[in-house]
């Protein structure tokens, strides 16, 4: 078992190996930090991992958001429809652009956006759905596109907990006009830092973003500036990380799910709600979640046996005090529920069988109380 902070089982473990440190070294002493060969290459290795066109490094999920959100269009007064049950990341810049977020309740099973729901919220102003594939879940996406398509609106999929999750045989990123990535160090891959992906097959967005991340240039415009941009960019030393990380991420997310299936043949779904797989998903369990109506006791509980475990989240975006302006009085009961009940046990490639089975046994055991 691992041992990390006095805990016994870890909710997640860094993975470092020598091609991770040579790489990093490889950068350091070329002595080209940014907008180098590195990047480049990640960027389509990326691209090929979702099986989409085009690639664009940023420096977190939170860049990459904000950036297909304004090359594909979003501007100020457009509605936007997103669900509550996520982190406040997939919402907070439309705040920025000045677009308002339109908070829609989520399905009972996968956690992720409800199509009947967001058909309830649509308006003349609505211009966009971002649908996330929430916990390493994909969200439901035909009825997506199909709403899409009807009010003719724009997609973007929030894929920053799904690296190489499928829907009906599609990597999640191929599915919408752009999806976003993140790397951060929890996520199924990271670069050793903060960074993200934006991957859409769309050319003009593509150039847009490619743009907006750089200053707002052009390619081969050095100081002629269309747009007003940002610095974005993700740097050549984390580039070169995420590439070996990238080469690992198959084999990680195998052993996810084996560690999932190790998880669901120990614990009885009567007891306690278990993480579902729908028959049109590849899961890639970025988090096993679990839900119990006394979830802070069993908090505690495993907490005393050495278990580490999150919350995710605590309290639903449109409860955010950030939101206040934005959320009106909108009540999402299920979304409430659930942010009341999920915690997050531990799940990472590295664990073995006794550990699971420890945590399992210590969950039952709790549960005979
Ligand atoms: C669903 C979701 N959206 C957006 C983000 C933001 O990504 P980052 O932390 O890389 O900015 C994260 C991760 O933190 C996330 O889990």
């Amino acid at each position: 078992m691992s041992g990390r902070n006095n805990m016994k089982v870890n909710m997640a473990e860094m993975y470092v190996d020598e091609e991770i440190k040579e790489a990093a070294q490889r950068v350091l002493e070329s002595k080209k930090y940014v907008k180098g060969e590195e990047v480049k290459a990640f960027e389509e290795e990326f691209a090929s991992l979702c099986n989409t066109r085009y690639g664009i490094a940023t420096n977190s999920g939170t860049s990459a958001l904000h950036v297909a959100m304004l090359a594909t269009g979003m501007k100020r007064g457009d509605e936007v429809i997103v669900p509550s049950h996520t982190f406040v990341a997939t919402v907070s810049p439309l705040l920025h652009i000045g677009a308002k977020p339109v908070f829609a309740e989520v399905d009972r099973e996968t956690y992720t956006l409800d199509p009947d729901e967001i058909r309830k919220k649509i308006t003349d102003k609505t211009k966009a759905i971002i649908p996330v594939h929430l916990y390493g879940h994909p969200c439901d996406m035909d009825p997506v596109l199909e709403l899409a398509r009807e009010y003719r609106l724009k997609i973007i999929e929030d894929a920053c907990q799904a690296h190489g999750a499928e829907y009906k045989g599609k990597r999640v990123g191929s599915i919408g006009n752009m999806a976003c990535f993140s790397f951060f160090p929890s996520k199924n891959m990271t670069v050793a830092g903060d960074g993200g992906m934006i991957v859409t097959n769309n050319e003009d967005y593509a150039v847009k973003a490619r743009a907006l991340v750089n200053q707002g240039r052009m390619k081969g415009r050095k100081y002629k500036h269309d747009f007003a941009g940002f610095n974005y960019r993700m740097s050549e030393i984390l580039a070169a990380v995420g590439r070996v990380q990238l080469k690992h991420l198959p084999e990680w997310i195998e052993r996810r799910r084996k560690v999932a299936g190790w998880y669901n043949s120990r614990l009885d779904a009567d007891d306690i709600v278990l993480p579902v797989e729908k028959g049109w998903a590849k899961h890639v369990y970025h988090l096993y979640v679990i839900r119990h109506k006394e979830r802070d006791k069993l908090k505690e509980f495993l907490k005393g046996r050495g278990i580490a475990t999150g919350i995710h989240y605590p309290l639903p975006v449109h409860l955010q005090p950030a939101m206040k302006e934005y959320a009106g009085n909108v009540r999402l009961k299920f979304t409430e529920r659930v942010t009341e009940e999920v915690l997050s046990v531990p799940m990472h490639p590295e664990m073995k069988e006794e550990d699971v089975e420890y945590v399992a046994n210590s969950i039952k055991e709790w549960l005979r109380k």
